[in-house]
């Protein structure tokens, strides 16, 4: 019989008919090989699929699925410079930012290494000048603080990766990120830092996004103050491809580092919009920064499906998702330094695929991108695990966690590893109410006590969650790790069919907030609001002027 993609969905529907009854108790019993058989490797990197709730067959019917979704050949159009940003009318680029001559990506027929290489020797040539000092302020003096001005893609990625490498920076400036449009942000940030040794990194694509604009005109005004018209402008740089826009600013061109629109902005941390991350760990360590991400490129450009890091990542999600039904994903790295990691991801995923129509415009037949959310281990399991073991909604998890520790405290490595080897256990295995009752009557509780409390201590399990295990947390494994999930997140929107580069969902909300800004004004006509919004303003005035 022609396999088709309904077909294909069909039979995993059937799959999980048949898995939905068992336990991944009575999986792991029934097959000592269940590690070996669902753990995929890349050198130091595997990732193990065996604590999540599918079978031998899953696998090959989720590859099935792949193949008719077309997901090679998606995966070449996007490497091959196509246009596969349709509703914006773009490439899609990102992986030319890490890439080597010898890779011959090209958009619009030119080499982009021919356009990448000179910007990212400049501005990492820039982050180590003032790491050293030599760039400096009017008077001749280093920069002890540098301040990143963006938002979304222009600030969640670098400020994850600064703090997720903050093993790695040393002797240069302290690195700080300003984002939002809450003035408490840019007021608690420069609260204690000296005008005369601050600069300003203005990073926005668009260079209109209305917070970093205002917040760097905010940002412009404090250094005026106490430096001048003339000396400030030495403490701006910026990060745009609006070079019309960053010059009306009054920033020197040769402080501007652009990029290009085959760049997302959520897949721009590897382009010029990662200077603060060049300035807080320096050159030498970012080039090894864009070498995992490039390795993990190759690694989804050349695998087999079956092999394909990406591609299996993406394929259990859709598992989770589409057939499960699972509404939410929680990123758990057990590594502090990563605790940026799901803020970073929720945008990389939830802005790509958290879409309802197609690439043509039709409504979307299945459900589309889950709630990305989660935390660093342990903590963690001090806020949110209870629901996660004993709640009524099933919570898949990606595990993350380095074989090395990270710290000098090496002793409390041993400690978290067994952290996150208990969660993974006990959401997989659980524990029954006879195990319940036989702890506690061994305890010396009472037969009556026992009973009171054996439903209350019982732990279902069968709570499936992936484990993602790699030797240490360096530049290098932090760009394989984006990598990871950026193709995974492609792999998502091919099955699903929706463009995974535009951003259509946040526009509403930002036209809105421009109309209403100026309805705030005391006076202002009010005529034509909802009444909840016009009730609002009411009562803001009225709260305001108390
Ligand atoms: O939130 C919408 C968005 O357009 C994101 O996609 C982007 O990362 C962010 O705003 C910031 O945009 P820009 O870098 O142009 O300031």
């Amino acid at each position: 019989m022609m396999q088709t993609i309904e077909r294909a969905w069909n039979i995993l529907a059937t799959d999980w008919q048949r898995l939905q009854s068992q336990h991944l108790r009575d999986m792991f019993a029934d097959n000592p090989d269940r590690f070996n058989q669902f753990s995929f490797t890349l050198d130091d990197l595997t990732i193990d699929f065996s604590k999540e709730r599918i079978d031998a067959d899953v696998l090959v019917h989720l590859l099935d699925l792949a193949k008719l979704a077309n997901v090679e050949a998606s995966r070449d159009a996007m490497f091959a410079g196509d246009y596969i940003n349709t509703t914006e009318n773009r490439a899609v680029m990102h992986m030319a930012l890490r890439a080597s001559p010898e890779d011959g990506f090209k958009v619009d027929g030119e080499a982009t290494t021919d356009l990448v290489t000179p910007v990212l020797d400049a501005f990492l040539r820039f982050a180590d000048d003032v790491r050293t000092g030599h760039v400096t302020n009017a008077k001749g003096a280093a920069f002890t603080d540098v301040i990143n001005i963006g938002i979304g893609g222009s600030d969640l990625g670098p400020v994850m990766a600064t703090r997720a490498m903050s093993k790695f920076a040393s002797e240069g400036p302290n690195v700080h990120f300003v984002s939002n449009v809450d003035g408490a942000h840019l007021g608690d940030t420069t609260r204690g830092l000296d005008p005369e040794t601050t600069l300003f990194l203005v990073a926005s694509k668009s260079f209109t996004t209305q917070e970093t604009m205002i917040n760097a005109q905010a940002a412009k005004r404090w250094v005026t103050r106490s430096l001048g018209a003339q000396a400030a402008k030495a403490h701006f740089a910026a990060v745009s491809t609006n070079l019309e826009a960053t010059s009306a600013f009054g920033i020197a061109d040769d402080r501007v580092f652009g990029f290009w629109d085959w760049v997302g902005g959520r897949y721009s941390l590897t382009s010029s919009i990662g200077l603060s991350v060049a300035i807080a760990i320096g050159s030498e360590n970012f080039r090894a920064f864009l070498d995992g991400f490039r390795d993990m490129d190759r690694h989804f450009k050349t695998a087999p499906l079956e092999k394909n890091l990406p591609v299996l990542l993406a394929l259990v999600g859709i598992w989770r998702r589409n057939i499960m039904g699972c509404a939410t994903v929680a990123l758990i790295p057990y590594n502090q330094r990563l605790e940026n990691f799901s803020s970073y991801l929720q945008q990389m995923d939830m802005e790509s695929n958290g879409k309802r129509v197609t690439k043509s415009g039709q409504d979307v037949a299945t459900k589309t991108g889950p709630v990305i959310w989660g935390d660093a281990g342990t903590n963690a399991q001090h806020s949110f695990f209870q629901l996660i073991h004993q709640g009524t909604d099933i919570v898949p998890i990606d595990f993350m966690i380095t074989a090395q520790p990270t710290s000098y405290l090496v002793e409390q490595h041993d400690l978290l590893t067994a952290n996150f080897l208990a969660q993974s256990h006990a959401l997989a295995f659980g524990k029954t109410a006879q195990e319940v009752r036989e702890e506690m009557m061994k305890a010396g509780g009472t037969p009556a006590a026992v009973e009171a409390l054996v439903a209350h201590r019982t732990f279902p399990g069968n709570r499936p969650s992936t484990s993602i295990l790699y030797s240490s947390l360096s530049p290098y494994s932090l760009g394989r790790l984006i990598a990871l999930y950026e193709h995974k997140v492609f792999v998502q929107g091919v099955i699903w069919d929706v463009n995974s580069f535009d951003q259509w969902g946040v526009e509403l909300g930002k036209d809105m907030a421009n109309q209403l800004a100026p309805k705030l004004v005391d006076g202002a006509d009010l005529s034509g609001l909802n009444s909840s919004t016009k009730g609002l303003i009411e009562k803001i005035r009225v709260l305001k002027s108390h």
